[in-house]
């Protein structure tokens, strides 16, 4: 194991000459960041609150933690790359917030606490010309009337005179971050010119994507806009397998007859939307302007009943069966990844779960990081009255078919269902 020198000097930029980079939060989006950029050269300190994270960095343990980063890991040894973690920021060049931004489960208001923590932490280390880079998901206008404020009545400096701000969102797809982090166009959305000039520098050293230059409020906006956009057609997916069920219509044979319209696209339908992006993000637009996001909340609204409208489809398949078994499979967000963070499927389970059912469930991602691929479907099917897989894992869809011709006679009653 490798534990590297801590040294205050791994973040003097005259060693070599690159931008020295202070990432703030150490999780999904800035675990990867603070690679991202030691592997460009620059001194990296990345700082996080969970000390669980620190020694992961400090200990070369990142793969554990974030299995889908073991190759930039890998390079970090091999070119003993200047990465080191800390709970608090030092004196550095550019400071990079990636903190969490959930919505109030009851309120679906924005909790900016962890940005404003974060913002808060870099301001004793703040110099003269250093450049501030929001990753952060936020509501519109949050760099310019609560950051900005806040960064200048702390430091006496002006930002876009001698401090620079900007926000630049992360579009990464998780499951395919390393690639995504490197090679997707990036918007940067300066407080001024200058800021994004600033934060342009830096970035065009390691991130191969187009770069979009742009103001701070349009980045906000078009970050904003793009999970919307993915949420507002999933949510129409979503509605129009429900009234397939309702006209007896199979939607998987509908779609692929709809798609043949050369300027119809329709998405999958599914059981909800999960995870912290899309399910989270288009709550921010309904915070901040209400009166005009009829469609996004209703959207939101649709994705959401899902996970209800799939157990109840459920419960009515087992309802002439005498204390009926349910097997449901796959339960992460979304298919091939270890992600199980707000997952409509787990909230499945739970509601079949709480109103009494027997449900047994099994997840490849679960115990494996890259999916196991010995999946016993035979053992997992036996004896049960329902099969459902919520989330089409490619191998679990590939034991499915392995086995598909075998699996009913395992079963106690051969209820078998694909979402
Ligand atoms: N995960 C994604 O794929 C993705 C994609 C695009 C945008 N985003 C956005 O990026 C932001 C970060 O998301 P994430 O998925 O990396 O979150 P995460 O929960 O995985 O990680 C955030 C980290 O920040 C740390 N933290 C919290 N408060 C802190 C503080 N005051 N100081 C230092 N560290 C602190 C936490 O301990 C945690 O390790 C969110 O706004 C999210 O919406 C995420």
């Amino acid at each position: 194991m490798t534990v590297l020198p801590s040294s205050p000097e791994n973040l003097n930029p005259a060693k070599t000459g690159l931008l020295s980079v202070c990432v703030v939060g150490l999780g999904y989006v800035g675990m990867p960041t603070a690679l991202l950029y030691a592997r460009g050269g620059h001194p990296v300190l990345g700082v996080d609150i969970n000390p669980t994270l620190v020694d992961a960095v400090n200990q070369r343990r990142i793969a554990a933690v974030y299995p889908e980063l073991a190759d930039w890991e890998q390079e970090l040894l091999n070119h003993n790359q200047p990465l080191r973690a800390a709970v608090q920021p030092e004196a550095a060049d550019v400071f990079i917030i990636a903190v969490p931004t959930p919505i109030d489960s009851q309120t679906k208001q924005c909790d900016l606490r962890a940005v404003l923590a974060a913002t808060k932490s870099i301001l004793p280390v703040l110099k003269s010309e250093d450049c501030v880079i929001l990753e952060s998901t936020v509501p519109p206008k949050t760099t310019t009337e609560i950051i900005k404020p806040l960064i200048e009545s702390a430091t006496g400096l002006s930002i876009g005179e001698s401090l620079h701000l900007c926000f630049s969102p992360e579009r990464v797809l998780p499951g395919n971050t390393t690639r995504e982090l490197v090679e997707n166009d990036r918007i940067i959305g300066g407080v001024t010119p200058q800021c994004t000039v600033k934060a342009k520098t830096l970035m065009q050293g390691v991130i191969q994507g187009q770069l979009l230059l742009t103001d701070a409020v349009t980045a906000e906006f078009c970050k904003l806009a793009e999970n919307t956009y993915r949420d507002v057609n999933i949510a129409l997916a979503n509605e129009l397998s429900v009234l397939a069920d309702e006209y007896g219509v199979e939607i998987t044979s509908a779609r692929s007859i709809i798609n043949h319209h050369p300027r119809v696209n329709l998405l999958q339908p599914g059981i909800g939307v999960g995870g912290h992006c899309i399910a989270v993000d288009p709550w921010f637009f309904v915070e901040a302007s209400p009166i005009n996001t009829r469609l996004i909340r209703t959207s939101r609204e649709v994705n959401d009943r899902m996970p209800d409208y799939c157990a109840q489809r459920i419960i009515d398949a087992v309802s002439n069966i005498e204390s009926p078994r349910i097997c449901l499979l796959g339960l992460a967000y979304k298919p091939n990844i270890a992600d199980f963070r707000e997952s409509p499927a787990l909230r499945i389970v739970d509601i079949l779960k709480a109103k009494g059912y027997h449900v047994t469930t099994y997840d490849p991602f679960q115990e494996n990081p890259e999916g196991e691929a010995n999946i016993p479907l035979l053992e997992l099917a036996r004896d049960q009255d329902y099969l459902g897989i919520l989330v089409s894992h490619t191998v679990l869809l590939e034991a499915y078919h392995r086995s598909a011709s075998t699996l009913s006679s395992v079963m106690r009653t051969p209820l078998i269902r694909i979402f």
